[in-house]
């Protein structure tokens, strides 16, 4: 195929360069908004009299065909070609003769891709959006059936004071909401068309950018010419926030290697989330997850690659943009290949309510509710810290626990002590005395799942 700039030149460009240029290799998934951009360019073009309706009916006919026609394989993508925009621009031409050649008047490939990557990008922070929502209303579901499921929760992976496994997964939930609001945020701010910024000057026809905008379902155009062409800040919140995600999904994934371990044993994964060793035939390994917290370290790759692609730039747009769309697009399939898995590996994994319960009575995870008990009986915390620690320094000696003292070795250590005691250190009871909002008390948090049910409920 010759190039549609050919005109300047002497000689072809050599080979290695055809290759090395060439982006269609990975921005053909660009098609259907490159398409859908054009259609509203040559529409718009022909509304303010710059191109012949016939022409823009020609145009719009000849892109539909193209679309069809790679949508169901048809037309195949020209491996040679040099990107997208100027395959389809090619194939429009070859199909629909002089008028394809008028699709490209007022209009630059560097608005175009702008406008493309835009409209793409916008398009998957929904589908990601979307499955967040799938995964934190399986959580809440989940959450729902371990109100009363008491775990210890860890402080240095230390066990330091009972929660519910509920409460546990609660803090999972208010993680995911957050990454679906910077989503939403992210998508806010691509939601402009670039297109009329031109090369990076603009353009001398009368366009009707917000026209094409509307045309396009975005909700307004870019201010600035060179900003419009060079501004690739939405991909680069985007890696942001995918990033985000990925540490979230990276650090559940985490737990639940741990969980899933024999030494936890909290959690089972089901069969069909976890696969087996080659060698060791007892193995139950939990790929699942494993696969979800190394790939986080891609899409943080994204995110510096894009950075760094960006950092040197002078206005306006710049050949190694196109080294955007790799990094961008790996970072949002990364994403969206790990949240299916894991959303059906939590879906399906099988808690294990003594276990957890027993790992929350062994490791004094009641220590605190026996200092606060003395507080409530008038002694100042700094000294019921204290003697609560030497009360735990006595079971650790005595290889006991808390609720097994008696009433006289309690008496040893405060007279405030009396029978109550023991109703204090219930780890029930602990659970329930923290009911503040945001507090693990099934009571706090059903109310925070019944919110995030009408948040889920309201998108
Ligand atoms: N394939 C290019 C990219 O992805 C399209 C824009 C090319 N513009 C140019 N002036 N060469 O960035």
């Amino acid at each position: 195929m010759g190039k549609l700039w050919d005109g300047r030149f002497g000689k072809a460009t050599d080979a290695a360069v055809d290759g090395f240029n060439s982006s269609i290799g990975f921005d053909r998934r660009l098609f259907r908004q490159d398409i859908r951009g054009s259609v509203a360019h040559a529409r718009m073009l022909a509304k303010v009299g710059v191109l012949p309706s016939a022409d823009a009916d020609a145009i719009e006919a000849g892109l539909l065909g193209i679309l069809a026609d790679l949508e169901t394989g048809a037309l195949a993508f020209d491996p040679t070609a040099e990107d997208v925009h100027m395959f389809v621009e090619a194939v429009l031409t070859e199909r629909v003769g002089e008028a394809g050649k008028r699709l490209h008047t007022g209009r630059s490939r560097n608005d175009q891709v702008a406008l493309d990557l835009r409209l793409y990008l916008m398009d998957e922070c929904g589908v990601i959006s979307r499955q967040l929502e799938t995964l934190v209303s399986t959580l809440s579901r989940l959450a729902r059936e371990h109100l009363g499921t008491v775990m210890p929760g860890y402080t240095h992976l230390q066990r330091a004071q009972p929660v519910t496994f509920a409460h546990h997964l609660g803090a999972y939930i208010q993680m995911f909401r957050r990454d679906h609001g910077r989503l939403a945020d992210c998508a806010m701010r691509m939601d402009v068309s670039p297109l009329g910024s031109g090369a990076l000057a603009g353009t001398p026809y009368p366009l009707d950018r917000a026209a094409v905008a509307e045309t396009l379902g975005l909700s307004g155009i870019t201010a600035n010419s060179l900003d419009g062409v060079s501004d690739r800040d939405f991909a680069i919140e985007l890696a942001a926030a995918l990033s985000i995600v990925m540490v979230h999904l990276s650090r559940f994934s985490e737990e639940i290697v741990l969980w899933s371990s024999q030494e936890f044993g909290f959690v089972e994964l089901d069969d069909a989330y976890s696969t087996g060793s080659s060698i060791m035939p007892q193995k139950k390994n939990p790929d699942v997850a494993e696969l979800t917290r190394g790939k986080s370290g891609r899409v943080f790759g994204s995110l510096v690659a894009l950075l760094t692609v960006m950092k040197g730039l002078p206005l306006a747009y710049n050949k190694d943009m196109q080294e955007d769309k790799e990094a961008i697009f790996d970072a949002v399939d990364t994403v969206e290949a790990c949240l299916v898995p894991f959303t059906g590996m939590v879906a399906t994994m099988t808690v294990k309510r003594e276990a957890m319960r027993r790992a929350a009575a062994g490791g004094f995870t009641n220590a605190t509710d026996l200092a606060d008990y003395l507080v409530r009986k008038g002694l100042p915390f700094r000294s019921a810290h204290e003697v609560s620690g030497k009360t735990v320094k006595y079971c650790l000696a005595a290889g006991t626990s808390l609720e097994d003292l008696s009433l006289d070795e309690f008496l040893s250590f405060s007279p405030l002590f009396a029978e109550d005691v023991y109703e204090a250190l219930s780890l029930d009871r602990c659970v329930m005395g923290r009911a503040l909002p945001g507090g693990p008390a099934p009571s706090a948090v059903e109310k925070m799942l019944d919110e995030t049910d009408l948040w889920l409920a309201a998108l």
